[in-house]
């Protein structure tokens, strides 16, 4: 007979039983599921609610059963629907009628609330040490492309010079950001809902506070409707994912596509690589496809829970079931796509010649020749013009605006001087932008010791 069949004249329909049961993805909820179990336990025996030797056997009885779990010896039923009812019925069978105690004052509803955002928070946490790890590899790696130019892009055309390392801290900002939104989505999810009970708590004199602190929440649920009907928290870990994913795409774009023949920017070491079953030649960067493809699924899981969510009445409904598989996917998919892609990263190639080469076409030094011009008085729309049509001049002949000689350059404005070969070199483009947030040394220096002292604060 089910937990719940007293009422009941007839079993399920099989059908039933296997279209509602959840065991086959809840029961990796089993430690959040059986430490919750011991703090209420624990607590209904310090209350009185229960008497101290029942409160003594369902600890010890969880306690094997957790082993047991971890072990592997444990057989689940489908029959017993969830993770929940499965250990319920595991302790009745081990300990007897001291197993049928543990439910009281409980619900299913506030149990799986429990362990739901006792799940969110680990899986935040993890989240944002792997992020911790991938910007302490981009920071070295910026360390060590301080002056190593390469072009600056604006709609995939090539714009202005930068460096590499002010390009690895764009993203070094955006992954810091993801970390900030971890620590938020640990945060919101810190609230423990036992006690909420089906929907309207229970007579029973629960300590509510003690189990908080017994298993590290720093506040309680303060409306018991809210505490079983709330999966706010969820989705505030499925947006921090889909966004981390977002950023991992955006970066494995670009390396795919600077690892092309036709950019050659960069090269992906070979335990990072994958083969064509026919082209011999083939070094595919399937990791950074696979991630940049993985996003998809992330988004998924976000507007799925968020659809779920959005026409249900209060309080708990089946439908918040649903749940769980999204959570699950996208902590995996953020885990493992984490763990390829740091590492993928700190071992690829950066070639310095190609990236400096091409720095050196399209133009780049553009507004420079520009301001330059600003500098010797002219107002900047005029400079614009004049540059405009000197680089008009410069594409028919297929030449930089530095393989220009002093009296072409002169043709075009007499305000140029002999300077301007060095007041527009790459390497003045460069190290002029020394505003903060800019790409010259100084400032991508100052950058990363900002960077590392956020870092920093997130351990403190
Ligand atoms: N397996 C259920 C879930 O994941 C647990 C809560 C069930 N509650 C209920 N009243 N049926 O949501």
């Amino acid at each position: 007979m089910k937990l719940w069949g007293g009422r009941f004249e007839k079993e399920t329909d099989h059908l039933v039983d296997d279209f509602h049961s959840s065991i086959s993805f809840d029961q990796r909820l089993y430690r959040q599921d059986i430490e919750g179990s011991i703090s209420h336990a624990t607590m209904l025996g310090t209350t009185g609610i229960i008497s101290r030797e029942d409160m003594d056997a369902i600890v010890q009885g969880l306690k094997e059963i957790r082993q047991d779990i971890a072990a592997g010896k444990v057989h689940f039923e489908v029959d017993a629907e969830d993770i929940h009812m499965n250990i319920e019925k595991l302790l009745t069978e081990r300990i007897g009628d001291a197993g049928k105690r543990l439910h009281t004052g409980r619900s299913r509803n506030d149990q799986v609330a429990l362990d739901c955002r006792m799940y969110v928070k680990a899986s935040a946490e993890e989240a944002r040490e792997m992020l911790a790890h991938l910007v302490e590899t981009l920071l070295k790696l910026a360390e060590s492309h301080l002056t190593t130019i390469m072009p600056g892009y604006t709609h995939l055309q090539k714009a202005q010079p930068i460096t590499l390392a002010h390009h690895l801290m764009a993203y070094v900002s955006m992954f810091l950001r993801d970390m900030q939104r971890m620590k938020e989505v640990y945060s919101h999810a810190d609230v423990m809902p036992l006690g909420s009970g089906a929907l309207a708590t229970t007579t029973y004199p629960l300590d509510r506070q003690m189990v908080a602190s017994l298993l590290g929440f720093s506040a309680i649920s303060e409306n018991s409707i809210d505490g079983v009907a709330d999966r706010d928290f969820v989705c505030d870990y499925l947006y921090a994912a889909a966004m981390v994913m977002q950023h991992l795409s955006r970066f494995s774009e670009e390396i795919i596509l600077w690892s092309t023949n036709e950019f050659r920017f960069v090269t992906l070491d070979d335990a990072y690589s994958t083969g064509s079953s026919i082209m011999p030649q083939k070094k595919n960067p399937d990791m950074a496809e696979l991630i940049r493809g993985k996003t998809g699924r992330a988004y998924g899981d976000l507007m799925s829970l968020l659809t779920t969510m959005k026409g249900i009445p209060m309080a708990y409904n089946k439908d918040m079931q649903e749940d769980k598989e999204a959570l699950f996917d996208a902590r995996d998919t953020l885990i493992k796509s984490l763990a390829v892609f740091t590492p993928m990263i700190a071992t690829c190639t950066f070639h310095e010649d190609t990236l400096y080469r091409g720095a050196s076409g399209g133009f780049t030094n553009a507004t420079d020749a520009a301001d330059y011009l600003v500098k010797k008085g002219m107002p900047f729309r005029d400079a614009h013009a004049v540059i405009g049509h000197l680089v008009l001049a410069c594409i028919r002949e297929n030449k930089g605006i530095l393989d220009l000689s002093l009296e072409e350059l002169q043709s075009f404005s007499p305000l140029f001087g002999p300077d301007v070969y060095e007041a527009c070199s790459l390497e003045t483009c460069v190290s002029e932008r020394k505003l903060p947030g800019g790409p010259a040394k100084e400032s991508v220096i100052a950058a990363i010791q900002h960077a590392r002292e956020t870092l920093a604060s997130f351990s403190s």
